[in-house]
């Protein structure tokens, strides 16, 4: 842990929205009264007709459920537009800035509702309504925004599939959500390269397990020549041309389902995490305003990709209902060089600035140059999402990036959660070097030992959050069982983040990382049986085993373990092959960065692996393997570390 604590600046303290005291207060008043304080800040949002009961839940794993604004009606995509014409018509909703740095667009919110609304009526005339599932694999472009708002204009539920996804992982969530139409460009365009969204698409849909897609929509990005299927494609410029730009909002229920995102869990299938309008909006809105103190005027930049839930709570729904300026960045941060992060924030005259640590420490690594060629000035907060923030990546990013004078907001939060739980008020809250510090409000988290017992005081735990926020996710899509198993039946009464953490004497959170079989790679979170079963759908591996391991850039890279068919031969070329064979799996971010052939894995005498074992070996700290008697074969660990990958 760092030692250092630097407090709310003057400055910032004097213009926060919430300072220290008002930060007292208020959770004070969301942890006492949750109904007055919801009830209250629910009012943040636009509602057709206003809700009469604020929270109706039920932690209870043999009667659980999760309602919040049960009885109100609304729009979200009214909420993120149509609201704001009056005042801000002509104030910039999206900036748009490209791969290619000569290419930037600003989209107004008046232009943002019509090709909202022509999407929309778009969408309507293939057929798609209230409750339908449309699945988006589309890159960074503002299609991708239009394409979530039309949907939430007229009811449908979105399901983001990010473009780094291979054909086999969206044929997977296409099937599951059994979306009708699948939106898409012809290409991608990432750090000058081109990615072939449309043919990943065709493949996809090609699976015989995809069976209810009626259209794939297209969107002309590079205009490259694609394959196409006159019974089925529709460019998207030829659908809106057509369409009418008049389309009222759809009245939908507080709890009707918004989007569906899969994430990974610690089994062999992602899971459809299911969010709903009211509380989500409420939520999501209400912890952007506030952790990163969005003053009107200020230009606001998430570098996320909208595939991930960091994109949908603050590229698209949290900025735009609360009237702000979203940048929206198509590239990387490489590209053309190093200073590119640096040169879009200079160009648009970014305030606030919110990325990973994974880009921070790849950055950082090209020294700070690359951020000295830029005038930074403009900012004014810096955020962090994704993984731990290692006490170096954020000492670099505040002195180099930040010049010491702006907060850097380390928020904790997760796919589920739906909006951000732990974090720093810029305002309000003195910072910790790798400290999420303290919750948002009406957030109350607890640590807990393996046996379910609340610890008190400065101590290490499993997290929970121990009552319902309006954010929270409501059910896993098509599987209610899988969703109480998964959060509310590990420990009584609570929701089970999967995290640890530690509190410290101040009473601040330091995430400590997983403490199920989900890994962190650069800040995607990847399940540990997912490259399993794709690793074991090759048909020369018997069996396979994966662990994460500390790694420089990527927080955690993948350290993969193999073992052949018995007629098999561990080659060089296997090795390579069975790398990209994951990668045509899964996705490229699902590489594993090791892959050592194991004639045996460390198992107990009831056949279950011993990941501690391998974990231990793939940090090469295989001085520390513990008890290791109660192995089946307690020979294999000696050759395991022989042939150790990690040297
Ligand atoms: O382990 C935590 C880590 O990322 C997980 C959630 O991943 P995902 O659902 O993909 O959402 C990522 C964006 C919200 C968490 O269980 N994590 C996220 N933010 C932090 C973090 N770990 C430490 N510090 C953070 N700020």
């Amino acid at each position: 842990m760092s030692a250092n604590v630097y407090p709310v600046p003057d400055d910032i303290a004097k213009n926060a929205l919430i300072d220290k005291s008002k930060y007292d207060a208020m959770y004070k008043q969301s942890i006492e009264d949750p109904e007055g304080f919801w009830g209250e800040h629910g009012k943040r949002i636009d509602w057709i007709k206003p809700y009469s009961t604020v929270k109706n839940v039920s932690y209870d794993a043999n009667d659980l459920y999760i309602k919040w604004y049960e009885d109100g009606t609304l729009n979200v995509s009214a909420n993120c537009l149509d609201r704001h014409l009056e005042k801000r018509g002509d104030q910039t909703a999206i900036i748009f800035e490209g791969d290619d740095p000569s290419v930037s667009e600003y989209i107004t919110y008046r232009d943002l509702h019509e090709r909202t609304c022509r999407f929309a009526n778009a969408l309507k005339s293939m057929g798609v309504g209230k409750g339908d599932r449309v699945v988006i694999y589309l890159p960074m472009i503002p299609e991708a925004s239009v394409a979530m708002l039309a949907c939430a204009r007229i009811g449908a539920i979105h399901s983001i599939v990010f473009g780094g996804f291979s054909p086999e992982a969206l044929a997977g969530r296409v099937e599951d959500c059994g979306a009708k139409v699948v939106i898409t460009s012809d290409e991608g365009l990432r750090g000058g390269r081109a990615v072939p969204l449309k043919r990943n698409a065709d493949e996809a849909l090609s699976h015989p397990g995809v069976k209810s897609v009626e259209k794939l929509v297209v969107v002309k990005r590079t205009g490259k020549d694609v394959a196409w299927n006159d019974a089925r494609d529709v460019w998207y410029h030829e659908a809106c041309a057509a369409a009418s730009p008049d389309c009222p909002p759809t009245e939908v229920n507080a709890e009707d389902p918004l989007f569906v995102l899969y994430t990974s869990g610690s089994t062999g299938k992602p899971k459809g995490v299911l969010h709903t309008s009211g509380g989500y909006l409420v939520y999501a809105s209400m912890t952007h305003e506030y952790v990163f103190d969005y003053h009107d005027g200020d230009i606001y930049w998430c570098t996320a990709d909208v595939g991930w839930v960091t994109g949908h709570s603050y590229i698209v729904y949290g900025p735009l209902a609360n009237g702000a300026t979203t940048l929206m960045f198509e590239g990387v941060p490489s590209y053309p060089d190093a200073s590119r992060f640096w040169q879009v924030c200079e160009k648009h005259k970014v305030n606030i600035f919110y990325t990973a640590p994974t880009a921070i420490r790849a950055l950082m690594r090209e020294g700070e140059s690359w951020v000295k060629k830029a005038d930074l000035s403009s900012l004014r907060i810096l955020g962090s999402v994704g993984e731990p923030i290692n006490p170096e990546a954020w000492e670099w990013y505040y002195e180099h990036v930040g010049n010491r004078n702006c907060p850097i907001v380390d928020t904790w939060w997760q796919t589920e959660t739906g909006g951000i739980l732990i974090s720093p008020l810029p305002g309000a809250t003195d910072l910790k070097p790798g400290s999420a510090t303290l919750p948002f409000f009406g957030i109350e988290p607890g640590l807990l030992d393996n046996e379910g017992n609340e610890l008190t005081g400065a101590t290490d735990g499993n997290l929970v959050i121990k009552d319902s926020w309006p954010g929270q996710m409501r059910t896993v899509y098509g599987d209610h069982e899988r969703f109480i198993q998964t959060y509310f039946s590990t420990f009584a009464n609570a929701y089970t983040t999967g995290d640890g953490a530690r509190r410290d004497d101040d009473g601040y959170y330091w995430i400590t990382g997983r403490v199920d079989d989900v890994i962190n790679v650069s800040g995607h979170r990847m399940g540990t049986a997912e490259v399993e079963s794709a690793l074991v759908a090759h048909p020369k591996v018997a069996e396979a085993a994966v662990v994460g391991v500390p790694h420089d850039i990527k927080g955690q890279g993948i350290y993969a373990y193999v073992t052949l068919n018995a007629d098999e031969e561990p080659t060089e070329e296997l090795r390579v092959e069975l790398v990209k064979w994951v990668r045509k799996e899964i996705g490229p971010i699902a590489s594993p960065d090791y892959l050592q052939w194991s004639p045996g894995l460390p198992k107990t005498r009831s056949g279950k692996i011993m990941r501690r074992i391998l974990r231990k070996i793939a940090a090469n700290e295989y001085d520390q393997l513990g008890d290791t008697s109660t192995l089946a074969d307690p020979g294999v660990v000696d050759d395991l570390i022989d042939n150790r990958q990690n040297r």
